[in-house]
């Protein structure tokens, strides 16, 4: 099943809205695999947003994202990386659409509460830059039965 990778941003965190989302999260029947807080520092800020580092915003970007704790989670299920960025929204909390998180929730392109991986490929790199893998504690969810149908747990089950 696959994996994403999720940050509760500073502007998540500080305006006491974790529950919120880890709650949205859980009653979309996504499991939570992993989840620690911890203080982002410039280095692991440089690398998470490489790709951004030339951008005029980069250095208010990685200020936010140092101005408390935030939470690092993994979250598992079927396409959870295109299901969970639905869930959250486009990048522009303003532009969000109701019913993301971010469309409900906040109102910035930088306060936008959540980062979510945008692609399976990103999804391995950021949770190998963020996890141990002995933090990851990869269970499988006694209701499953009740959050997907057989065929959707195995892509062989009417071919036995
Ligand atoms: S972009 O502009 O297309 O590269 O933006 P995007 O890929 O959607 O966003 C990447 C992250 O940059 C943050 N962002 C900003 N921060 C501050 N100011 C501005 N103008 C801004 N635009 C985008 C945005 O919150 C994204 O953070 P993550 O953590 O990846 O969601």
């Amino acid at each position: 099943m696959e994996q994403t990778f999720v940050i509760l941003k500073p502007s998540c965190v500080a305006r006491g809205l974790m529950g919120e989302v880890i709650g949205r999260i859980e009653r979309r029947g996504i499991t939570v695999i992993a989840m620690k807080m911890m203080q982002l520092d410039i280095e692991k800020l440089r690398e998470h947003y490489a790709h951004l580092a030339d951008r005029p915003f980069f250095p208010g970007l990685a200020e936010s994202m140092m101005a408390t704790p935030v939470v690092c989670m993994v979250l598992k299920g079927i396409d959870v990386v295109r299901v969970f960025r639905e869930m959250v929204g486009s990048t522009n909390g303003r532009n969000a659409a109701p019913g993301t998180l971010r469309g409900d929730l906040c109102m910035s392109n930088q306060a936008n509460i959540v980062h979510a991986s945008d692609s399976i490929e990103n999804a391995k790199i950021e949770i190998a830059r963020f996890f141990d893998p002995s933090e990851i504690c990869d269970y499988t969810p006694q209701n499953l039965s009740f959050l997907y149908a057989n065929d959707e747990l195995d892509p062989d089950y009417y071919k036995k």
